[in-house]
């Protein structure tokens, strides 16, 4: 795959994530032959460089090793300085544009990539827009792309999409959500849609309940400030959390057009249903914050002594949550989901577990706490599959233990593409598959706010958990109400 003739235009070239994740992508990306001649680079920034220096920058970000091609989209690299909100910037912007059309043959071809903080993304879309820089030439392609947050709450999240609007249209908007281009996400569609044994099992009939966990051992480290005004609910839950749960529980889309997907993704989101009343979201719903944990030689800080961290906030670093799907697939199996930082272990997974037998007593000596049968899918880290099934233990005796049949990605002999390399190159080819449409963003603030309007107003002190454990008791008493138990637990 490669992209066609284009500029890639990037706002916060001099920022953190340009230097961090999208240089060291493109770079790879040329290596790859990905980037013909035909595509060029521009930075857009607050701080003052000449494009050499920016050039150096793009040189220093990565380790590249005799790539010509990074060193030759590096040394032609522009740079354009200024303020986001002084229309003297976009004017600038169009002239290193129109030179670049000149150089480089890039036809009138633009995508904007905003790598700039959150609040910027709207009033450089309607600076775009203002400056005639949001409207392909003739036959030609403007996009942008912005990533996660998309907004703080419904509201928010609208008046970005009004001010995105000013600018583009909705197929010009690539909504980058890093998780959809982690490979075993992808996998998810080859195992449900390209084998014939799953499917007759993916229903309510077989389920018996469903556990997506995404658990991070780090704290939050130097994004306390960030971390204070977000929380684990706006940071995974809203966005990582929803897609993965979208894709592993939706209907077979009719084609694999990216619209037939994401229509079938946004139908999923629209069957669940949201906690609305106070009850219900006091008892389906658990958040908690890590205290001082781990041990002696290895002692981590509790939240509240994190840099940037109000010593009495009582923001989220933890949601354990039950959600129910009111569609005929999934009716009545529950659908347990639980995030944290500082949890025991790095692990990222979607696991059904399967009705048990109806007669496991057939098996005297079989421990009738048997774990039931499970599929897992491992996203991370180990990135794979695995069946788990009873099996007859050795010897005499007819005794069945938990044995699991394991598929690993380390089998192919391929290497996965880093998620940035994957979203960047989708956004120059405009193949929109994994990236989100604004329907799913309002649907997906649609089942969160409530929950979050009743923490913010709940007098009751947030609960706490040590670092290096699975939460707050309260979210293991929220899935051993109903009889069950978290995969991971301890
Ligand atoms: C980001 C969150 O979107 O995802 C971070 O803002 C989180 O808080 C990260 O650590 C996790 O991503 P990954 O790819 O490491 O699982």
């Amino acid at each position: 795959r490669r992209a066609p003739a284009c500029v890639l235009v990037i706002f916060g070239a001099s920022g953190d994530l340009t230097a961090r994740k999208l240089l060291p992508a493109l770079e790879r990306l040329t290596a790859y032959g990905a980037l013909p001649p035909e595509v060029a680079l521009v930075g857009v920034a607050r701080t003052a460089m000449t494009d050499g220096e920016f050039g150096d920058l793009c040189r220093r970000s990565v380790t590249s090793d005799g790539n010509r091609r990074w060193d030759e989209l590096a040394s032609a690299a522009r740079y354009v300085a200024g303020d986001y909100d002084d229309p003297a910037t976009y004017q600038r912007l169009s002239e290193v544009l129109a030179d670049c059309d000149r150089l480089h043959g890039t036809a009138g071809n633009r995508v904007h990539y905003l790598a700039t903080p959150p609040r910027l993304f709207g009033p450089i879309a309607v600076s775009l827009g203002k400056a005639g820089l949001g409207t392909p030439d003739g036959d030609g392609f403007v996009r942008v792309v912005v990533e996660k947050p998309f907004g703080w709450d419904e509201e928010s999240a609208r008046a970005l999409y009004a001010d995105l609007s000013t600018a583009f249209v909705e197929d010009q908007v690539f909504r980058i959500d890093h998780y959809l281009a982690k490979e075993t996400v992808q996998n998810l569609l080859a195992l449900r849609f390209a084998n014939s044994v799953f499917e007759p099992i993916w229903n309510r009939t077989w389920v018996d309940n469903v556990q997506i966990t995404v658990a991070e051992t780090l704290g939050v480290g130097e994004r306390g400030g960030f971390y204070e005004t977000t929380g684990a609910m706006r940071d995974i839950v809203q966005n990582h959390v929803l897609q993965v749960l979208s894709l592993f529980l939706m209907e077979p889309p009719t084609s694999f057009h990216p619209e037939a997907i994401r229509d079938e993704k946004v139908k999923l989101l629209r069957a669940i249903r949201p906690l609305d009343e106070e009850a219900e979201i006091a008892a389906n719903a658990v958040r908690g914050q890590y205290t001082r944990g781990g041990t002696r030689e290895d002692l981590m800080p509790g939240y509240r002594d994190e840099a940037g961290v109000d010593p009495l906030s009582s923001t989220e670093t933890f949601v354990g949550l039950r959600l129910d799907i009111s569609n005929w697939r999934w009716a009545g199996v529950p659908v347990y989901v639980r995030t944290g930082k500082r949890l025991p272990a790095r692990v990222t997974e979607v696991a059904m577990e399967f009705r048990r037998p109806p007669q496991l007593p057939l098996f005297p000596g079989t421990d009738a706490d048997l774990e039931p049968d499970a599929l897992v899918v491992r996203v991370q880290p180990d990135e794979g599959l695995s069946l788990r099934f009873g099996a007859k233990v050795p010897g005499h005796a007819f005794r069945v233990q938990k044995a699991s049949m394991d598929f690993s990605y380390q089998s192919f002999e391929e290497q996965s593409p880093d998620a940035y390399e994957r979203v960047i190159l989708d956004a120059l080819i405009g193949d929109p598959t994994l990236f989100i449409r604004a329907d799913e963003v309002g649907r997906s603030w649609r089942i969160v706010d409530p929950v979050l309007r009743y923490w913010a107003q709940d007098p009751r002190p947030i609960p706490l958990y040590q670092a290096a454990t699975w939460g707050p008791p309260e979210a293991a008493e929220l899935i051993a109400r109903d009889g069950r138990r978290w995969r991971h637990r301890g």
